[in-house]
């Protein structure tokens, strides 16, 4: 979006210092979504960006994808489709397990959510090690649909995710970076 919408959207995101745990700096979006006017400037960006890319459906991710996923997919007249952690989707499911900046997960998506060749937006609230977004990816690849882009509100750099989805041929987009 515009430079002036993504740094408004950056300065109302709350840094919160060693939380989960030492050493981490969780960016906290729950402040991005109380602020009236980052969110609507964040779900138009999002829309305006992929309006007018074919896509079939939204995948959120458990859970700050979820809010996200929501009203991108209402807005680009798609499915809404929930990539949910281990455990909570109650058809038969795929999943996939990956390491995080701190611990480890696993994903599921059912098994009939998309079809061959759908074309997906795959959607997170942030990039950090890319595990929760590769894996969210292969699921949906699993079921023969294509991911389109995956986005993200933030991108850590520094993790190398971005790079590391990339490198596996997936498109990354982003709103902001923090270091
Ligand atoms: C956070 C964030 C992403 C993920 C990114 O969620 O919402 O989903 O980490 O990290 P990665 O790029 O290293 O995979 P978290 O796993 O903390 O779970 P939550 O949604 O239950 O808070
Ligand atoms: N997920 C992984 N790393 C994170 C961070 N630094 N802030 C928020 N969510 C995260």
């Amino acid at each position: 979006p515009d430079r002036y919408y993504s740094e408004y959207i950056r300065s109302v995101i709350r840094t919160v210092p060693d939380w989960p745990e030492q050493g981490v700096m969780f960016r906290d979006v729950t402040t991005l979504f109380k602020d009236k006017k980052a969110f609507r400037y964040l779900i138009d960006a999002f829309v305006q960006r992929y309006y007018d890319h074919g896509i079939d459906a939204v995948a959120g991710v458990d859970a700050r994808g979820f809010i996200l996923g929501a009203p991108i997919a209402y807005e680009l007249n798609t499915s809404f489709i929930p990539v949910r952690k281990k455990g909570k989707l109650p058809f038969d499911t795929v999943e996939e397990s990956y390491e995080l900046e701190y611990g480890s997960a696993t994903v599921e998506l059912h098994t009939d959510a998309l079809s061959k060749g759908q074309r997906v937006l795959l959607i997170d609230d942030l990039i950090a090690t890319g595990g929760t977004m590769l894996a969210a990816a292969k699921l949906i690849q699993r079921l023969g649909a294509d991911v389109v882009e995956a986005a993200a509100i933030i991108d850590l750099p520094d993790l190398g995710g971005s790079a590391k989805l990339k490198a596996q041929g997936i498109e990354v987009y982003s709103i902001c970076q923090f270091d």
